[in-house]
């Protein structure tokens, strides 16, 4: 070939890439236009998954090669965080619309903080179904309900919402009351407490009152631990300890090995540390293939981590399979397993268990099914309501006030020296999601939730959306992909009561934690609850509470998403946060640990004045490493940063006393 050809032969390739480029843009343009939403035109379409993967490394590149005048417009949606940082309302303002169309020449798509866009793209599944596209990574134990569509999906569907009734949030609400026990015997004994059993930890060696713990650097991962425990209940019925518990008598001694802190035979890890490793390094499993992980040397770099993730995957799929075996051969043995929540125990029993005769439709179970729905409730469940938790607790150490008034209604739901195990899940659920401690998860939910898109797309012909004050029908071409923005919906002044009127900007005091706003009446906002026609697809579908409280509209609260394919999980995870949350505060308050600007001593010899300072120094800086947070699956603390704090005795706070505090 000589080189006049291979001259034409490039030409003939860039003319081609123009022309595409060039038609490229027009159609889309158009398209984006004809829906009536404001265009951002972008040159790099934004959900390209090579992009995705490579913007951290290209948007500071172009940002530095190329003047601003080339990449202002449209560079925030090129970055990783623009849906959080710095304020998730900042870029819909600046573009002054709730919803826009990316157009790009090789494609388009829409972004929306609009609550009802939000509602009708939520609630018309066959119009709007799930984006699974990028969900295929996410089966690599089998296909579950949360990575199918279709038919397929609501099959799964189907065979996995029967765990999800009352009787199961009430055996997670006990079970989540246990593990907060635990969970503060954890925090009591590394102190110097018994730690055994929630009743003594308060006792030291010596039979000494302890008050408080020592400084907790670790609150996300004891949270995580703690939902972690709670999720071995929920998806396979497990008891999993704490390092100071033994394993109660009761327990099934095949189901005790899953549970115990030493691995048993033939494992090297826990039970629970596989399917904690297995969760902490998806990425690496989801990307790296088996032979890959296995083979890498342990001395390179990365190896470590990527001899642990393999180990893990190995050991839990051993456990897995073991666990299948083991339920199979007790149901065909007719052994009755005992009552409780038990997705996976579930699943084998609607395959195995020919007594109990099944209509699941033209689909056969498998055994890779179970495996897939098991594993992905422990992904879904677990760090979702860890990280929901983790957040409620710095905020409420941030703020003492609104801890005396959760305070307040625990005492007059449960009574102040009650013991927690004996509270009783129907008569005080209603009670407690009502309350000041259903307004703190709410408050987080809202301002911090785990989920901060859920990907949706038009069907495979063109949708409308109906405005629903101006009647405006918005043509949505086919098969573009719709990304209601959660954490911007949840911040739009249409749609929320500001406590702190004063408060100007983009989202005015949206864009802080304040629970007191879920107990402002809904009068002047458009609450439009009317009950629409739904069809039941499992999981809980009443209302939460009571209707006096502040209700937002439709489509502007939705940290669980909604419609068919809403959160499965949302009646278990607000059960086991108000059981963490009353059972913590029953007893205990929480303290930003202040050791960063003075000695336990020099905080004992301080005035009020003096404690009332170093208080606000710690508020101030826990306020700014909350900003820094960022959306890795999911929001969280990145580089080591945490918040440190302190448990004590009710009563026995050390800084901001009652009189203090104006609630
Ligand atoms: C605070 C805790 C939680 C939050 C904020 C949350 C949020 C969500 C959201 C936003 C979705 C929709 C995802 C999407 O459309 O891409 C979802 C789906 C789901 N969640 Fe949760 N979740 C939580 C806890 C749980 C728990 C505890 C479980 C199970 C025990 C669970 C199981 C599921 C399942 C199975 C789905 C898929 C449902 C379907 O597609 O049909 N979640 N969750
Ligand atoms: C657990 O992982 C280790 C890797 O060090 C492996 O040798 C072992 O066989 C695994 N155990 C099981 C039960 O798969
Ligand atoms: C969120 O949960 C993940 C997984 O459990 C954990 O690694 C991360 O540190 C958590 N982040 C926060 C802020 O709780
Ligand atoms: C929390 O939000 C849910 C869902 O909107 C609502 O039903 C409930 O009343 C809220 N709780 C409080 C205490 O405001």
């Amino acid at each position: 070939m000589n080189i006049l050809t291979l001259v034409a032969l490039v030409g003939l390739f860039l003319s081609w890439m123009v022309y595409k480029i060039y038609t490229g843009f027009k159609t889309n343009i158009a398209k984006a236009r004809a829906t009536g939403y404001p265009v951002l035109i972008t040159p790099i379409y934004p959900l390209t998954p090579l992009w995705l993967t490579l913007r951290p490394l290209l948007t500071p590149l172009l940002t530095t090669l190329l003047p601003s005048s080339l990449y202002s417009p449209w560079i925030f949606i090129m970055t990783p965080e623009w849906e959080y940082h710095p304020s998730p309302r900042l870029h819909f303002a600046h573009l002054n619309t709730d919803t826009f169309i990316a157009a790009s020449w090789n494609g388009l798509a829409c972004f929306t903080s609009d609550a009802n866009v939000i509602h009708q793209v939520m609630s018309r599944r066959e119009a709007f179904p799930k984006d699974t596209r990028q969900y295929g990574i996410l089966e690599m134990f089998g296909a579950n309900v949360v990575t199918t569509e279709g038919a397929r999906w609501r099959w799964h569907r189907k065979v996995t919402s029967g765990s999800f009734n009352e009787r199961n949030a009430g055996h997670t609400f006990r079970e989540g009351v246990r593990q907060t026990g635990g969970l503060i015997g954890e925090w009591f004994r590394r102190d110097g407490g018994a730690g055994d059993g929630e009743r003594e930890v308060t006792k030291g060696e010596d039979g000494e009152e302890v008050t408080e713990t020592k400084t907790i650097t670790t609150l996300e991962h004891d949270t995580m631990r703690w939902a972690l425990n709670i999720i071995g209940y929920v998806g396979f019925g497990l008891k999993l300890l704490w390092p100071h518990e033994k394993m109660p008598r009761d327990v099934d001694p095949k189901l005790a090995k899953y549970g115990e802190l030493t691995p048993p035979e033939g494992y090297t890890m826990t039970f629970a540390d596989s399917l904690a490793t297995v969760l902490e390094r998806i990425i690496v499993l989801l990307l790296v293939p088996s032979a890959v992980l296995k083979r890498y040397p342990v001395s390179w770099k990365w190896g470590k981590k990527m001899r642990e993730a393999w180990e893990a995957k190995e050991n839990y799929t051993k456990y897995m399979k073991a666990f299948l075996a083991e339920k199979k051969e007790d149901i065909q043995a007719g052994r009755k397993e005992k009552e409780g929540m038990n997705i996976m125990g579930q699943l084998v029993r609607s395959k195995y268990d020919t007594s109990e005769k099944q209509d699941d439709g033209a689909w056969k179970m498998e055994d890779s099914d179970i495996m897939g729905n098991a594993f992905i409730m422990t992904l879904a469940g677990h760090e979702t309501t860890a990280n929901v938790t983790h957040f409620t607790l710095i905020e409420l150490a941030i703020h003492p006030e609104a801890q005396r008034l959760v305070q307040r209604d625990i005492d007059s739901i449960f009574g102040r020296d009650s013991d927690p195990e004996t509270w009783d899940y129907e008569k005080s659920i209603n009670a407690l999601l009502a309350s000041y401690i259903g307004a703190v998860i709410n408050e987080t939910l809202r301002l911090i939730p785990p989920v901060v898109t859920t990907p949706k797309r038009v069907a495979e012909t063109d949708q409308y959306i109906i405005d629903k004050e101006t009647g405006e029908r918005h043509q949505m071409p086919a098969m573009m992909p719709v990304m209601p923005i959660i954490t911007a919906v949840q911040r739009n002044k249409k749609y929320w009561p500001a406590v702190d009127k004063t408060k100007q900007g983009p989202a005015g005091d949206l864009d802080e934690w304040l629970p007191a706003r879920w107990f402002l009446s809904s009068q002047g906002q458009s609450s439009t609850e009317e009950k629409e026609e739904e069809e039941n697809f499992g999981g809980y579908t009443g209302a939460d509470t009571s209707p006096t409280l502040f209700r937002p509209v439709r489509g502007s609260f939705v940290p669980f998403s909604d419609g068919a394919r809403s959160c499965l999980g949302r009646r278990i995870a607000m059960v086991e946060m108000v059981a963490a949350i009353a059972v913590l505060f029953q007893r205990y308050s929480v303290e930003l640990a202040v050791d960063e600007w003075a000695s336990d001593e020099e905080v004992k010899r301080m005035s009020k004045e003096e404690k009332r300072e170093v208080f606000r120094k710690a508020q101030k800086k826990a306020e700014d490493t909350l900003t820094t947070a960022k959306s890795v699956l999911t929001l969280k603390l990145t580089g080591g940063r945490h918040v440190p704090v302190r448990f004590v005795k009710r009563g026995r706070e050390r800084f901001v006393g009652d009189e203090e505090l104006e609630l």
